[in-house]
């Protein structure tokens, strides 16, 4: 199996487009402590050849243009038109995640797959329908059943505690609930496994036992404390709030996962705040002490 990380920033990316926290500070002055990130998406293959893109990011044309291997190839054929992104998978509902579906609109041939939940969304929005359903199959995939979106790639995905899409959100909002509309992904090629949580409210027993064992561990690394954007001046939300655990404190993603039986384990969807983003910040040193690595732009990984 090869998984990419196409975009390894939370929504908004890295820098934020109107954002002078201190750690957009150093990426807008060209501190070489830091690099450029891009929004949340991943994409992974058995064979080399057909592609799954999982979540469909705002800078999916970047990424793609970014990575050869998910680049239009030369074809032997009289067609000009190709991609290796077979089909797309969507972890939930949020822009950061959605909104490079507008960029697959050219008349190629995929399938998405989501869950019913997710599906509901975009046939909610008209928008979305200028991806033309003669040649985009939508798919609902049920939680815990195995599919293989692309030949030799098993996809499962799992609820972990998550919410609504922010755009969705109503009066109360109700956080950390497990359905449909937050999923993690677990993929499977030769026995060789790989766990993709871009978001998490909590990490529950449940969730323990399921990645327990796996090869690669691709984990919701938004936040690093959880009032760290109020601190940052950017705003008033805390991580919890908008449905991902902090990395640090008593019951932050780095204590709760402390024993958890997992090969290599990469943070992800890195919010702009976040100080693990910075190469010699003590965060970022905490972090790879207790044996993470944080995700860059273009890594490829081989589970
Ligand atoms: C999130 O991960 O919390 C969302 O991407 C936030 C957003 O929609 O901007
Ligand atoms: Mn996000
Ligand atoms: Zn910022």
């Amino acid at each position: 199996m090869r998984v990419v990380v196409l975009g390894s920033a939370a929504g908004g990316g890295y820098p934020q487009w109107n954002c002078r926290c201190r750690v957009c500070a150093l990426a807008w002055s060209g501190d070489t402590r830091v690099a450029v990130r891009t929004q949340s998406s991943i994409a992974a293959t058995a064979d080399g050849e057909h592609w799954l893109l999982i979540n469909a990011s705002p800078d999916l044309r970047q990424q793609i243009i970014d990575t050869p291997a998910v680049a239009p190839a030369a074809m032997a054929d009289v067609s000009s038109r190709h991609s290796p992104l077979r089909a797309v998978l969507l972890t939930n509902g949020d822009v950061d995640h959605v909104a490079g579906l507008l960029t697959l609109r050219e008349r190629q041939p995929l399938t998405l797959h989501a869950t019913g939940e997710v599906l509901q969304v975009l046939a909610d929005n008209p928008i979305f329908g200028v991806l033309d359903p003669t040649l985009v199959a939508r798919r609902a995939a049920r939680l815990d059943e195995t599919f293989e979106p692309v030949p030799g790639l098993s996809v499962t995905l799992f609820a972990v505690p998550g919410k609504v899409p922010l755009y969705l959100e109503g009066e109360s909002v109700d956080v950390g609930s497990e359905g449909e509309m937050t999923v993690g992904v677990r993929l499977e090629a030769r026995g060789r496994t790989a766990h993709y949580i871009p978001g998490c409210a909590a990490v529950t027993e449940r969730l323990r036992e399921r990645i327990a064992g796996t090869d690669l561990l691709l984990f919701d690394g938004t936040v690093f404390e959880d009032d760290e954007m109020r601190q940052a001046g950017v705003g008033e939300k805390t991580g919890r709030r908008m449905g991902h655990l902090p990395i640090a404190g008593s019951d932050g993603s780095l204590l709760a996962l402390a024993d958890a039986d997992v090969g290599r384990r990469i943070y992800i969807h890195i919010n702009n705040t976040n100080p693990i983003l910075i190469e010699d910040s003590p965060e970022r040193r905490i972090v790879e002490e207790a044996g993470w690595e944080v995700a860059r732009d273009g890594m490829e990984l081989r589970p």
